[in-house]
């Protein structure tokens, strides 16, 4: 019989030992980001397994894009994110300087041109009790990765989606760490072949698993309305704001599947993705299958809004 101990040690071998060329975080280990108080390197960054944000996901994010070293909406993000720690019971352990000041000092140490911020907060470390414990301290990270911008292939050949039933809890508005619904859909799509999910909640047009989903039709420019069903992008208000400055009246509409495949033009918005369109939904062209007119006046916007941030040389 072997001891309990060498149980232990033969256990934890071969459950946990990864292969010598394991490396998930490659050449972002040395990368600096904020962790409770302190900059270091990402690689050395590491949380409690009893912080809530492992055992609960108990926590709230952003995700904030940098262009010319400089955030864009960011007011908009703090702001939501804000509304997100409310909804649950989090007090936001920064000030709006606070956050600031860590992301631009993120920023210039990362150095790149265009770049998009990461930050969550989480309700911090406790044992494991699901009602909210007394007096934990809230975990605050945050990093910046480069941000490769979409490039022409996606703007010009433009993606492609699957439809799927939405099986997202019901309080899809707040931006909660907890995203397990999401990487399922994002899975599907991936399985499928397929760039992004275009979600339905008894029969309605909700959102992809991490966007916002536009559709136009006639010339006018349709989007599910503002609810607990999705989350309200930043640029959600952001492409209203493009809308009427292309003069493409914009209207709040709910969608079944059959009005999304007969769309004339269906696109996503992410901070990470900006603005793209979507040419092909399970397998057949939406309008042309080519990226289409309103799509090219409000990426227009979009572009132009990011030229602005650009330093007067
Ligand atoms: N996700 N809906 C969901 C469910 C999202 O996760 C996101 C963004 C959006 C678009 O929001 P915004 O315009 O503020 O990026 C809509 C981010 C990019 C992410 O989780 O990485």
């Amino acid at each position: 019989m072997p001891s309990a101990n060498a149980m232990t040690d033969s256990i934890s071998s071969s459950h946990t030992a990864a292969p010598a060329h394991h490396d998930p975080l490659g050449s972002l280990a040395a990368s600096i980001c904020f962790l409770d108080g302190q900059y270091l390197p990402l690689g050395q960054a590491k949380v409690s397994v009893l912080d809530r944000g492992f055992i609960f996901g108990d926590g709230i994010y952003e995700v904030v894009p940098i262009y010319f070293r400089r955030p864009f909406r960011l007011d908009s993000h703090l702001a939501r994110f804000e509304r997100s720690t409310r909804e649950i019971g989090l007090a936001s352990p920064l000030t709006r300087a606070g956050w600031r000041e860590i992301i631009d000092t993120l920023v210039a140490r990362c150095g790149a041109e265009h770049q998009f911020i990461y930050w969550q907060v989480t309700r911090g470390v406790a044992r494991r009790d699901f009602a909210f414990p007394k007096d934990a301290v809230p975990t605050v990270f945050a990093m910046t990765t480069p941000f490769a911008r979409p490039g022409a292939v996606q703007r010009e050949q433009g993606l492609s989606a699957v439809s799927r039933a939405d099986e997202r809890w019901l309080r899809c508005d707040i931006k909660s760490v907890s995203l397990l619904g999401a990487v399922l859909a994002r899975q599907y799509a991936a399985e499928h072949g397929a760039d992004e999910v275009v979600q339905f909640r008894d029969g309605r047009l909700t959102e992809g698993s991490a966007s916002n989903l536009w559709v136009v039709r006639d010339g006018r420019l349709l989007a599910p309305p503002r609810s607990h069903y999705i989350l309200e992008g930043i640029r959600y208000g952001f492409m209203e704001e493009l809308a009427a400055t292309a003069g493409v009246p914009f209207e709040v509409r709910e969608m079944t599947l059959e009005d999304v495949r007969s769309a004339d033009e269906l696109m996503l918005t992410a901070a990470t993705r900006e603005v793209l369109p979507i040419v092909r939904l399970d397998g057949a062209p939406i309008g042309t299958g080519r990226p289409g007119p309103i799509y090219a006046r409000l990426r227009a916007g979009y572009d132009a809004a990011i030229e602005a941030l650009r330093s007067p040389s």
